[in-house]
Formats: structure tokens, sequence, C-alpha cells
């Protein structure tokens, strides 16, 4: 295995690079509904840390559930890349055999980590604490997201890292570097700065601690948990000390609550609709989207909350119902950060204004989620009117069009959804990075009702 690890990873990145030059197109007819059962796949942000901490974990690690997407591979392959022997996926079956705190080794080449902020955020506070050096890299729109946010701290902490002059990815990380712990006060809600941080203190001398100004994803907290990794929470103060070891054990992945989000909201807009998204994680720091289209008027059940690998699950039942406008409370965004994309459309579907505030971070997601989200709305005939942190959308008639993705997933997914109510044919181009996170999208939402299909072309 660990012989044709740079080949296996030289051949991913190939595919990853090859996907970024096709213009992958989804037309999607209008009309119709979605009826049945579904299982969306495996948690993005719980796949990778599972990837993470299963590496650095004494023991044999299995993962069910895991995300066959681009952006978990990329983790998987960067942690191939420093020795790490990991079989699978087969099925969304991971075996990880774990090298402990101190086994990893220094990669032969840059770790390319494709479109994926996770791998990128995270594996650059984990790396600030190796004592190898190594150069983090991704794609266009990887390459120009804001890294500072953990350099700074970083640096702070005493690591070594060189980044553009824009504060952008190359990240060049120098091995050996003696991190000491500090107090950090996020500046911005961010569950990756959170666990960059965690994952440095990990190997930094005394306490890390990091207050969050708005509770954010706590996976890193809970799985550190999992594997036996003492984690304290205070309030809104998380704190870490160096010196413990990590477990090996199963982890159990639950589905994707920011890819049911799609067909929540499908569900809630479509005529006679009726979906149960089934093993859906439902993590209260996540569940800001069903909060917010409750708070809208949809019609949705929670079936058998239950907990599974450390994690709340459970079924989601949605059925149709006229949705009205809102001001979104300020303090859901974080709790559905990744949602708004498609929450863009429930609100262009619904009856009056919806009014988004406090969400400037969504200009700086895999796209400026707030203009792109505008720009297509306003191509199929909606008000919608951005704002430097959110935008303002008047309820209305979504007509027919083609509009731009931007190479953003939940761009793409987005707008295939708006096809449900909208009166003519909606085509999205530059789709190809759906397969970042949800892989199966086209085949699952078909299955469920959505009259969409994939076209490959060339980009012109
Ligand atoms: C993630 C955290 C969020 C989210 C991203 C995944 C994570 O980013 O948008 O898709 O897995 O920690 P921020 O923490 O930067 O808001």
């Amino acid at each position: 295995m660990r012989g044709n690890v740079f080949s296996t990873n030289w051949k991913n990145n190939q595919s990853l690079n090859a996907m970024s030059n096709s213009n992958v197109i989804f037309r999607v007819q209008p009309g119709g509904s979605l009826r049945g059962e579904a299982r969306v796949p495996g948690d993005k942000s719980v796949s990778h840390r599972s990837i993470m901490l299963g590496s650095l974990a004494e023991g044999t690690t299995r993962v069910s559930g895991f995300l066959q997407a681009e952006d978990c591979l990329a983790t998987m392959n960067a942690f191939r890349a420093m020795g790490v022997e990991i079989e699978g996926p087969v099925e969304g079956c991971v075996t990880i055999h774990g090298v402990g705190m101190h086994g990893l080794k220094a990669p032969t080449q840059e770790l390319y980590l494709g479109n994926s902020g996770t791998s990128m955020r995270l594996l650059s506070g984990l790396l600030s604490g190796q004592a190898f050096d190594s150069v983090l890299t991704g794609d266009p729109s990887l390459s120009r997201r804001p890294m500072k946010r953990v350099t700074n701290p970083l640096r702070e902490m005493g690591a070594e890292i060189e980044t553009t002059a824009a504060g952008t990815s190359p990240l060049k990380i120098k091995g050996g570097a003696k991190l000491k712990g500090i107090h950090y006060d996020m500046p911005v809600a961010s569950a990756q700065v959170k666990s960059c941080l965690l994952l440095a203190g990990l190997y930094a001398e005394g306490e890390t601690s990091v207050r969050e100004p708005a509770p954010t994803r706590d996976h890193t907290e809970r799985m550190l948990t999992g594997f036996g990794y003492p984690v304290e929470r205070e309030g809104d103060v998380i704190k870490v000390r160096p010196g413990g070891k990590l477990t090996a054990c199963d982890v159990d992945v639950p589905s994707d609550i920011s890819s049911a989000a799609f067909f929540m909201v499908g569900a809630s807009i479509a005529e006679g609709a009726d979906v149960t998204l089934k093993h859906v994680g439902i993590n209260p720091t996540r569940t800001g989207v069903i909060d917010i289209l409750k708070l809208m008027g949809a019609d949705i059940e929670i079936i058998d909350p239950r907990e599974a690998g450390g994690e709340p699950v459970a079924d989601i039942r949605i059925k149709s119902s006229p949705l009205h406008g809102i001001d979104i409370p300020e303090a859901l965004v974080p709790l559905a950060i990744d949602e708004f994309p498609v929450l863009f459309v429930a609100a262009a579907c619904a009856e009056g204004q919806t009014r988004l505030t406090g969400a400037e971070e969504l200009r700086v997601k895999e796209s400026d989620r707030i203009q792109v989200m505008a720009d297509g709305l306003q191509i199929l005939g909606i008000d919608a009117q951005p704002t430097p942190d959110g935008m303002i959308v008047q309820g209305g008639k979504l007509g027919s069009g083609k509009v731009d993705s931007h190479g953003d997933h939940r761009i793409a997914m987005a707008f295939s959804i708006a096809a449900l109510r909208a009166s003519g044919t909606i085509e999205i181009s530059d789709c190809a990075n759906v397969n970042t996170s949800f892989p199966i999208f086209v085949e699952l939402a078909r299955g469920l009702g959505l009259d969409i299909v994939s076209i490959e072309g060339e980009i012109v």
C-alpha cells in the first residue's frame, strides 16, 4: 500500500485538475415535485476530521458513511502523502492505520487540496506542529480565499508560515517550530479557525484556548473527545493541552445536513412534495437551516432522534408548505452558514420580503455567495438586492434562464432546486465542483423527482 502512495496521489490530483477544465452544465426542467425517501451522502466536516484524527490515532480506525467526494479525498490524499496507510473508500467505508501523534512523515511534494478550505485551514494548524516542512496548495478558488485568519494566530503561537502578499495560499509551513499555547478571541465565528488552533494546540506548550463570538460547528471537539483526547469547554471558550493521545475508534458519519438542505427547501417549495431524508446529522451547531425554514412556515418533522458515533442524527420529513419572508435572526447565521445559497431560493419563493444581515462571511466562501446568488436570482426575474453583509429578497415568480455557478458546488445545486418553481428551463454552468461535496446529486435529485440532466462541455 505504502509503495503506491504517491502514484495514487498524483492520479487523483490529475483528475481534480481535469475536472476543473471541463464545463459541466446542469439543465433543469421546470415544475414537478419531490417525493420519496433518500439518504444523502456523509457529512463533509465529519469526514475530513475522521481522516485527520484517525491518522494521528494509535490503532486502526474504521469509518463508515464517509463522504466519497473530492474535498474529503483531498484530505485523504494529503495524509497518504504523509505516510499514513488508508484503505478505501469502498461504499463509504475507510480503514485508517493510525501512526500516532508524532508518526506523520515529511511529504515529498506539495499537498494539493483542490477546492477544500476545510482541508487547508485545519491542516495549517496541524502541520505547524510537525517536525517537517510542508506546502499547501489549492485550485484557483481556494488560492483566493483568506488565510490570514489562520496564519495570524498560528504565528502568535510561534508557527513559521509564509503566504502570498495577499495572505493567500500557497502556505509554506516550516517544520520544527516550537509552538506555545495562546488564548485567542476569534474575530469571526469560524469552526475552521477554531479547529485549526485546537489542532495546533495539541502540539503547543501549555494551554491553547479559543473564544468563539457565536457557536460554530463543534465536530472537532466532539471527535477529539470520541478519540479519548481531553477537550474542555467553559461557556464560549474551548481549551486543549498537549501530551494527550488519540485512541482509534469507529466513526459513523451521519448524512450531511448541508446536502439535505437542498431537498428541505425543494420539498418545501414544490407543490405536493413529501420527502423523508434518512440518518441526517442534527448537531445543534448545524441546524440553523431547519430553524430558518420553520420560521418561514416550512413543514419539517424530526423523526426518531438518536445518537450515532457521538453525533445526534434523525430522519427528517418535509412536506410542501407556503413560505413567507422573514428577517433572518443573526444568531442563526453561523448555524446555517453553508445553506444560504438554497435559503435564498426559499426566500425567492416565499411571500413577501426576506432579509439576511450579519453574513459577510458568505462573500469569502467558494465564491462570493451574496453576489453570485443575487446575480443568478435577478437573471431569473427575482428582485434580490445584495448588501455588504447579506441580501434583501422579494418573493416573486421565478422565470427561466442561464445562470453561472462560478464553480461553487452549493450555488449549482441551489439553482437546480429553484427549477421546481420556475416557469421555464434553468441552465447552470460550471457545475463540476458539485463533485467536491455531493457527487451523486443529479442521480439522487432525479430519483426524488427533479427533472435534471448533467451535460459535459468544454470551457470556451
Ligand atoms: C467548516 C466550517 C465552515 C463551513 C465549511 C466547513 C468545517 O467554515 O463553511 O464548509 O468543516 O469546519 P467556517 O468555519 O470558515 O465558517
